[in-house]
């Protein structure tokens, strides 16, 4: 768990300093118990950030407000995000995992175009789960990552 949080963080810290200079939103995947979306809105204080989630578990201190709260599906919910805002997101963190992986990696093959529809080019995908999308170039870990499988993507 720690190994994971660190390596979240250094992501997280290094897609924010990459996208810093880039307007648009950012999209939550998996708020869960909104451990790493408060990270986000303390790295983004000014950004709109939407954070989708099957049902809402995290503690009150940490939720969205209703307006940037997308409970649902994935498969149902980012594609109506997407008619709502198209190729407009700067990053996407899509933090998916369970411990069936052969379950999560059907789910990030599903997510993963949807998540192209929502992100512009030259933003960025994080993610623990690896995703394969044609255009999408798998950049390096940032060094002070840990021991802690994760993904960066921009989108191409
Ligand atoms: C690893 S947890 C997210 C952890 C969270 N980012 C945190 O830092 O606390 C993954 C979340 O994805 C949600 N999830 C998984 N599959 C989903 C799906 N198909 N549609 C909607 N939510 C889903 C789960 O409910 C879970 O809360």
């Amino acid at each position: 768990m720690i190994e994971r949080l660190c390596t979240q963080r250094a992501c997280l810290r290094f897609a924010g300093a990459a996208v810093a200079d880039r307007a648009g939103a950012i999209l939550e995947i998996g708020l869960g118990k909104g451990r790493t979306y408060d990270f986000l809105r303390k790295q983004f204080p000014q950004r709109e950030i939407f954070a989708f989630d099957r049902t809402l578990h995290c503690a009150e201190d940490v939720r969205p407000d209703p307006e940037h709260l997308i409970l649902g599906e994935f498969l149902i919910t980012l594609p109506a995000h997407a008619a709502r805002t198209g190729h407009t997101a700067a990053l996407a963190h899509a933090d998916i995992g369970s411990e069936d992986p052969a379950r999560d990696a059907r789910l990030a093959n599903s997510i993963a175009p949807l998540i192209d529809r929502l992100v512009q080019r030259e933003g960025l995908v994080l993610t623990d789960r690896a995703m394969s999308m044609p255009a999408w170039i798998r950049l390096p870990l940032p060094p002070d990552a840990g021991d802690w499988p994760y993904y960066i993507y921009e989108v191409g």
